[in-house]
């Protein structure tokens, strides 16, 4: 018989979106959820699940909040082990920094080795999905869905497609990225619980040949993510306009080649022009916001509070290694203070919500991961709220469940993560 699991604690699911009505009002708190067979069969009160399932194993996790993982919507696995690296903008810090480290994705040993240390990192962090930029090799596509596929991780990934601006061994060509983009696709999409997403890094590293032949492998594949950069620096912004001259904005240069639509995920997107707000929202387009990497290379402060307004599908994200930390508890904690220097700071509620069903939806995969509810896949996370001394004596003395959380949103690490659940199976941390 199927093993059979009941976590006891504060089980966290959300029943609407906390940005529209009371944030409060959008979750239910439970007592218990059984795992069955990778996924999610049951919440409901403890003693009820008890009797019903005489068999299941129970862990009872007291006080500790039991949700659903993480989902990082925009990452750079590649750029793990040159985080944090120091003093550059947004162009200067890809070809000081980066573009020396991916250069060693070709080497498919070295794509493996980073590849499991940045899932390792992640899922100590809680971080159960995740939607990454891999470099232009193809062995680190393989490497990142090899190592998912063995730990039955979902994760979302594609080959960066760059043919010009980048250096020698970091380039492709418009054919080679179809042809090998293609090949990967045909691949992986599908298989286990990976998915492939068509990747142009962004406008100024690809001809608009490139461009074009990925909207052309985009439209044969229309049910494919395809995820890009928009947006991000003014510098970017102005070296986009001397690119491509023609294009009424930086939106229009993917427009014009297929590359806006309702799977496309567009990371930063911070200094929209009014047209390109209205354009991405009536393709219901997703937008990835990347608050620790944009305070971290000075991009600026994303509006959240105007878009969640014009209904946008908006999710959060690392950004690793633009994006400063690993942790979707840090990344929170920036895009709470971003809300407050813009005047508008996010409900813990909202929070929890873009980190798990937020950033679900902007994957297209909120049918699957993301909330704690029945047929979901079992991918889950148990936090402490009084991990360390400085969260315990502010948790003390919360007055209620919101007030108990936000310290560990704001001071909190992979200290509060004490449990991850992926596919049903308990991962150790
Ligand atoms: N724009 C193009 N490539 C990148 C990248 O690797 N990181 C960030 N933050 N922005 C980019
Ligand atoms: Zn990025």
């Amino acid at each position: 018989m199927a093993q059979k699991t009941l976590l006891k604690g504060r089980v966290l699911s959300f029943t609407s979106s906390p940005f529209e009505g009371e944030p409060t009002e959008a979750v239910k708190i439970s007592e218990a959820v059984l795992i069955e067979d990778g996924r999610i069969s049951a919440v409901a009160d403890a003693d009820g699940l008890r009797n019903t399932h005489p068999d299941a194993k129970v862990v009872d996790h007291g006080q500790n909040v039991i949700m659903a993982g993480f989902v990082d919507a925009h990452v750079h696995y590649p750029q793990t082990a040159m985080i944090a690296s120091w003093g550059k903008r947004l162009i200067d810090w890809l070809n000081t920094y980066t573009f020396p480290e991916e250069m060693k994705f070709g080497d498919p040993t070295y794509a493996s080795e980073i590849a499991n240390r940045y899932l390792d990192l992640t899922s100590e962090h809680g971080t159960t999905t995740m939607c990454s930029f891999c470099t232009v090799h193809p062995e680190s596509v393989e490497a990142i869905f090899n190592a998912a596929q063995q730990r039955n991780q979902r994760v979302v990934a594609g080959k960066t497609c760059m043919d010009r601006n980048a250096p020698e061994g970091l380039r492709d060509t418009a054919q080679t990225a179809y042809d090998q983009s293609q090949a990967l696709l045909e691949k992986w999409h599908g298989v286990d619980r990976l998915s492939y997403a068509i990747t142009p890094r962004f406008s100024p590293t690809s001809t608009p040949e490139q461009l074009d032949a990925m909207g052309a492998l985009w439209a044969e594949h229309p049910h494919c993510l395809m995820q890009t950069h928009l947006s991000e620096q003014t510098d970017e912004i102005a070296w986009v306009r001397e690119l491509f001259p023609e294009a009424r904005d930086y939106l229009d240069t993917y427009e014009k080649f297929g590359l806006l639509g309702s799977h496309g995920l567009y990371g930063h997107v911070i200094h929209l022009e009014a047209r390109e707000r209205d354009r991405l929202r009536e393709v219901d387009a997703a937008l990835i916001h990347c608050p620790t990497s944009n305070t971290f290379i000075g991009s600026g402060l994303f509006d959240m509070n105007g878009l969640m307004r014009d209904g946008h599908r908006v999710g959060l994200a690392t950004d690793t290694g633009g994006g400063s930390s690993f942790s979707m508890l840090r990344t929170m904690a920036a895009a709470y203070e971003i809300g407050q220097l813009r005047g508008t700071p996010l409900h813990a509620a909202q929070l929890l919500w873009l980190s798990t069903v937020g950033s679900a939806r902007t994957l297209r995969l909120d049918d699957c991961i993301g909330n704690v509810a029945p047929g979901m896949e079992a991918d889950l996370i148990v936090l402490d709220l009084a991990s360390t001394p400085a969260i315990t004596q502010r948790e003390a003395c919360a007055e209620d469940l919101w007030e108990a959380i936000f310290p560990t949103i704001m001071m909190g690490d992979d200290r509060a993560i004490t449990e991850v659940w992926i596919a049903g199976r308990r991962v150790s941390n």
